[in-house]
Formats: C-alpha cells, structure tokens, sequence
C-alpha cells in the first residue's frame, strides 16, 4: 500500500510526558519542512509538560484520562477525537499506551511511533539503560509503523548513536533524542510525500 500523499496534510499526536518530539514535529511543519499541520495534541495524563508546550504553539489539546474504562473503551474516545479534527497521521510520542487492536484498524497503515533504540533490540520501556546494562557498542532511534505487537511495526527510518565507554542512561538517552528530533519529523515527511510503501514487514521509501 502507499501511504500519504495528501496535499496538506493534518497530524494527530498522542503524548503521556514532556513531548520533546511532538515540538520537533511541529516546528517542522511550521517551518515547512513536513507539508502538513499538527491539528491535535492528546494526552493521556493531565499533567504531561508536553501540552503546556503544544498550547505555547497555539495548537488544540485535549486530555483523555483512562480512569476507570477499559483500554478499548479508552481508545475508542481517542479516536473520536482524531477523527473529529479529521487528522491524517497519528503520531505516537512518548504515549505511555499500548493501542488496542480496534484502535489500529481505525488508522490502517497511518499510525507511526518512536522508539529509542535500534529495534528489534530492546523493545518496551526504559530501552536506553538495556542498551546500556547490556554493553552494546551501538544504540539508536527507530521510526515505525505501529501495528499490535509491542514496537513490532514494519521499520521506516533508524539512526544509530555511539555507545561511549562510561555512558549512562541519561547521557545516552541524550544522545538518541537528538537523532530523534532529526529523524522523527524525516519519517513525517516522508509520509505526507507519499514516499513510504508497505510491503508486509518492510516500508519501501520511494522517489
Ligand atoms: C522518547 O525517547 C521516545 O523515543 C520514547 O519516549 C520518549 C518521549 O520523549 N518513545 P518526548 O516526550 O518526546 O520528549
């Protein structure tokens, strides 16, 4: 299948913290970098610093709390949102969720997501001190298609970083989010270009 090649393209984000990669997908849209706008920022958690920094950007927020509902429950409020600000893209950054299979069905294809390691290596949650108690030489970032797997989607874009001798996660982390930041709004583009193809596991970048 191909992918995006909307004239103007309208991006959902989905944050649960500070969404450091959320601003670096707006910027570039702003800066003409991605042709597209972000049209919505949801967050699962009240308090993420991520949408204090979307509203400075005079773009539409929303919190959707999980509280007591069930997971697909939840989802389905979310994509309500999406599919009212009629947003194109889902891009997951830093969301703190798994997505439920109807979730998925609702974007075939038009969900991405970020990961701070070089997938299929250490997929899940704190990947950067993996990589670091683990001794591997090189780490990275990886964009990709979200299907329902756990950070199993066909791969769109990695960037590899250097694991230096006396690292810690917190210099790596630092180290993976400036590839994140570059390749992330990269990956955006590409899309809204109508450049990627899937092809079953492999996303065949085109032009
Ligand atoms: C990033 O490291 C991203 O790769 C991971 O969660 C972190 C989110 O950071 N999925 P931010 O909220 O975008 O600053």
């Amino acid at each position: 299948m191909t992918t995006g090649g909307a004239a103007r393209g309208r991006i959902g984000i989905l944050i649960s913290g500070r969404g450091s990669n959320m601003l670096s997908i707006a910027r570039a849209c702003r800066e003409g970098r991605i042709p597209a706008d972000v049209a919505l920022v949801i967050s699962n958690l009240p308090d993420a610093p991520g949408l204090e920094r979307a509203a400075a950007l005079g773009i539409e927020t929303l919190v959707i709390e999980k509280r007591g509902a069930g997971r697909r429950e939840h989802d389905m409020k979310v994509v309500a949102a999406l599919r009212a600000a009629r947003v194109d893209l889902v891009c997951l950054a830093g969301y703190m969720r798994l997505l439920s299979a109807d979730f998925i069905r609702e974007f075939p294809g038009r969900i991405l997501n970020i990961h701070p390691g070089l997938l299929p290596a250490f997929p899940g949650l704190h990947a950067q001190r993996q990589a670091v108690e683990y001794g591997v030489r090189w780490s990275g970032a990886t964009v990709h298609f979200v299907d329902e797997g756990l950070d199993s989607g066909p791969i769109v874009l990695q960037a590899a970083v250097p694991v230096e001798p006396g690292d810690t996660e917190e210099t790596l982390s630092a180290r993976i989010l400036d590839e994140e930041h570059r390749l992330y709004p990269e990956a955006v583009r590409l899309y809204f270009e109508g450049r990627l193809r899937i092809e079953g596991r492999k996303v065949r970048i085109t032009g």
